[in-house]
């Protein structure tokens, strides 16, 4: 049985949330004492995944009103179960890739079609499958969906239970959820990678907490260690610069919820900010965003497989505005995306799944030939 301090209620989803609350007690949460043996957590993990999976792997909802109605308008997506064949549009999705804006998940969109060498039939190009909610951007690139989520744990929340809810009505089997992100570091150089090994909120508490009918609860904030490592396993000694794992600090704020000294108000001194960034630090927190509780604890509560994978854009022990050239930015931004490409390519070749790398060029047998017949239409153009 795990620690009573970290129980999740993985048996009963008509638990109330009183019993929820009591079960699961965010102060134990942080490994203060209670730090919990991985086959512990493998335990929970089994009993999750058997209130969250139908036999055959297809998500299951822990919420038994959705298979009452007679259809679920999944609004913020612009898609809904009855005006969409969910299961022919979506049913083969196996990752699904989420970063804060719609340009950076286009831009991943295109990137992992070239990285997986998936072939768009021709005359074809990606499209924004949710464009008409004017909320959310969705890229689908074969097995893997790119959607952008936005800013901060709301628009997250409001994302991830329109997008499980998809995997449901989709009938997708185990998907993985992988948020590509970027973050400020403590004590580490902008450019570096950094695995989220646990979410913590701005108590450095490891759930994040919810009010649901005016009562405040907690889930737990925890991520997949075994997808985190092996995410760090596919850092290349190669690569020109670090990729670690460590603790997440989620805040509801960019400025003062981050300890910035530059934000349009600021009650405290530089001393205060570099004491608690010092303290941050000492709890094995490496990094600040604004996503990664709630990405975790509704992930985890779905039973869902998930890694947060982010760029520092800064160390914060040295300043607090992002002010490094957009080409660098560019670039670094680019290094969370190939580290997962390489976990989607790995994944998919284990499995039989991947085209080859023919994707740079597409349909293209002999690009000498394909640059003369272009010229040649182009002069007679
Ligand atoms: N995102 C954040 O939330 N904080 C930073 O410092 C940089 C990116």
């Amino acid at each position: 049985m795990p620690p009573t301090g970290i129980a999740v209620d993985v048996t009963d989803h008509h638990h109330s949330h009183q019993d929820y609350k009591h079960r699961f007690d965010p102060t134990h949460a942080n490994g203060n004492g209670a730090q919990i043996a991985e086959d512990e957590e493998e335990d929970i993990y089994r009993e999750v995944r058997k209130q969250t999976r139908y036999s055959d792997g297809t998500v299951k909802l822990r919420n038994p009103n959705i298979e009452l109605m007679d259809q679920d308008i999944l609004y913020h997506l612009a898609l809904g179960s009855e005006s969409h064949d969910l299961n022919e549009m979506f049913g083969d999705v196996k990752f699904v890739c989420m970063g804060g804006t719609p340009k950076r998940m286009e831009n991943f969109a295109h990137f992992i079609m070239n990285e997986i060498g998936y072939k768009l039939p021709a005359g074809t190009m990606l499209q924004d499958i949710s464009a008409y909610s004017y909320r959310y951007s969705m890229y689908k690139v074969g097995p893997v969906l790119c959607v952008s989520h936005g800013m901060g744990t709301p628009s997250v929340s409001i994302l991830m239970h329109e997008m499980i809810k998809l995997m449901y009505h989709a009938k997708c089997q185990d998907p993985v959820f992988i948020r590509i992100g970027t973050c400020g570091g403590i004590g580490v150089e902008g450019g570096t990678v950094i695995i989220t090994e646990d979410a913590l909120d701005g108590q450095l508490r490891n759930s994040h907490e919810f009010t649901i009918l005016g009562e405040t609860i907690h889930r737990p904030a925890k991520l997949d260690k075994k997808l985190a490592r092996e995410l760090k396993a596919l850092a290349s000694p190669d690569d020109p610069y670090d990729t670690i794992i460590g603790k997440t600090l989620c805040t509801n704020d960019f400025y003062e919820g981050q300890g910035r000294l530059d934000g349009a108000f600021c009650d405290f001194s530089e001393s205060d900010k570099m004491a608690y960034l010092e303290k941050l630090s000492a709890n094995g927190v490496v990094n600040i965003e604004m996503e990664s509780t709630i990405f975790a604890a509704l992930t985890y509560h779905a039973g869902i497989k998930a890694a947060v994978v982010c760029v520092a854009l800064l160390n914060r022990l040295n300043g607090d505005q992002v002010n490094a050239p957009k080409e660098v930015m560019n670039e670094w931004q680019a290094r969370p995306q190939i580290l997962v490409a390489r976990y989607i390519r790995k994944v998919l070749a284990q499995k039989g799944q991947l085209k080859g790398i023919f994707g740079a060029q597409g349909s293209i047998k002999s690009p000498r030939r394909f640059k003369l017949v272009q010229q040649e239409s182009q002069a007679h153009e």
